[in-house]
C-alpha cells in the first residue's frame, strides 16, 4: 500500500479517537459511570487505535524506518502519546474529577504527536 493510503488509514484512526474519546469523556462526566454505550464505545476505541498502529507502522515502513534497528526517538514518542490515548478512559473511569481535564488533553496530544511527526525532533 502506498504512504498515502498508510496515511488516510492513519488519520481515520486518530480523527474515530478523538472523536470517540470526546463522545465517552463528556458521557461520562454526565452520567454516574453507569453508560449504556461505553462498552460500545470502548470497543470503538479500540477499533481506532488499531487503525492508528496500523496506519502508522505503514508510514514507518514508507518513510524509510528499518523494523530491524532501534526505533528511533521521534517514533518511540509517538507510542507514549498513543499509550497515554489509549488509556485516558481508564484514568477517566478510575478518577471522575480528571474526566474534564482529560477531555482538554486529548486534542493537545493529537496535535502533540502530529507536531512529533512533521518535525521528528528527535
Ligand atoms: C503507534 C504509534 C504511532 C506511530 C508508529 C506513528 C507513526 C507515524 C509516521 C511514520 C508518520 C509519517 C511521518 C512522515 O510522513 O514523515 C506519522 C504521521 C502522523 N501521525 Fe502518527 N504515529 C503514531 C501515533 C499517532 C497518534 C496517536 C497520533 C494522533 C492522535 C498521530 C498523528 C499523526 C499525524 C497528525 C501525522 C501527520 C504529520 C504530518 O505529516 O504533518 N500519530 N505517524
Amino acid at each position: 500500500m502506498s504512504y498515502f493510503t498508510y496515511k488516510l488509514i492513519h488519520y481515520l484512526g486518530i480523527f474515530i479517537l478523538v472523536a470517540t474519546l470526546g463522545a465517552a469523556l463528556g458521557r461520562h462526566a454526565m452520567t454516574d459511570g453507569r453508560d449504556p454505550l461505553r462498552s460500545r464505545l470502548g470497543a470503538v476505541h479500540g477499533v481506532a487505535l488499531f487503525l492508528v498502529l496500523l496506519g502508522g507502522f505503514g508510514l514507518m515502513a514508507r518513510v524509510g524506518v528499518d523494523h530491524g534497528s532501534m526505533f528511533p526517538g521521534w517514533i518511540l514518542a509517538k507510542f507514549g502519546i498513543w499509550v497515554l490515548l489509549g488509556g485516558v478512559l481508564f484514568v477517566a473511569r478510575r478518577n471522575r474529577r480528571w474526566t474534564m481535564p482529560l477531555l482538554a488533553f486529548v486534542p493537545l496530544l493529537a496535535v502533540l504527536a502530529g507536531w512529533v511527526a512533521f518535525a521528528k525532533p528527535f
